[in-house]
């Protein structure tokens, strides 16, 4: 893969990538989070950057070494993703929404470390707020792509994703298969297209799948010139 001749069909996009997992605080040692590690991300921004266009990655707490031109912004909360995600917007032609975004967080998080008491714990958790919801409302001329890690029912609840979040593209995937989700080098997806036809891919790497997506997304952009 580092030996390909990369042209330049991206040239002048602006693409916006979101990746890794958010943090949602208790106290100072304590946070909820989830399996994402990043991966398919970072593969995405280093290839859409390989591809020519411009990236801003915002991206939650990873191992993972940012890719080269690539502007890359850490975060930790799902209220802080959105944020940065919303100040960037407006200047953004695609938004490719790989993160996996904590769906709720606790009402109340304490500044000083929470001292554990004989009885059961119970903690009251808010909605977060659903960025990419929030963007589908407020899209103009943007390309929205996001992805739907699912365990069952996995084409059913990705057209409903694409539907109620007005996307252009989705990306599903079982987390549950071998070879696919968190953690692994390789993905097996399924690209959902607005009109319902699907693209559904065998296991390649993270990289492979990036460069589909990143082809169909371009294949959208000259369509909507
Ligand atoms: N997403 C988001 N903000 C959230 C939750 C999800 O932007 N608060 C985005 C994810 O980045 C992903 C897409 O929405 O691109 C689908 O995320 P997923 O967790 O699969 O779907 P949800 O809508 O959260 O529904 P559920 O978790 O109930 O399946
Ligand atoms: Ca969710």
């Amino acid at each position: 893969f580092e030996k390909i001749e990369w042209g330049k069909p991206l040239n002048g996009v602006n693409i916006l990538i979101t990746a890794g997992p958010t943090r949602e605080k208790v106290d100072p040692v304590r946070f909820f989070t989830n399996h994402s590690t990043g991966k398919m991300g970072y593969a995405i921004a280093d290839v859409a950057a390989k591809l020519g266009a411009n990236v801003i990655l915002i991206s939650g707490p990873t191992t993972l070494v940012p890719p080269e031109n690539v502007k890359t912004i850490q975060i930790e909360s799902a209220q802080d993703m959105y944020e940065r995600v919303l100040e960037h917007y407006p200047h953004t032609d695609v938004v490719i929404k790989s993160a996996a975004v904590a769906d709720y967080r606790p009402i109340q998080s304490f500044d000083q470390k929470m001292k554990k008491q004989p009885d059961d714990l119970q903690m009251k958790m808010e909605r977060t707020t659903d960025i990419l919801k929030e963007l589908g409302k407020l899209k103009k001329h943007q390309l929205l792509v996001g992805f739907a890690a699912e365990t069952n029912n996995v084409e059913e609840y990705a057209k409903r994703k694409l539907e109620t979040k007005n996307l252009d593209l989705i990306v599903a995937n079982n987390v549950s298969s071998v070879g696919a989700g968190f953690g692994t080098d390789t993905n097996i997806v399924t690209i959902y297209e607005r009109d319902l036809r699907k693209i559904e891919l065998p296991i390649m790497s993270k990289y492979e799948v990036a460069k589909r997506l990143l082809d169909k997304v371009q294949v959208l952009l000259k369509g909507a010139e």
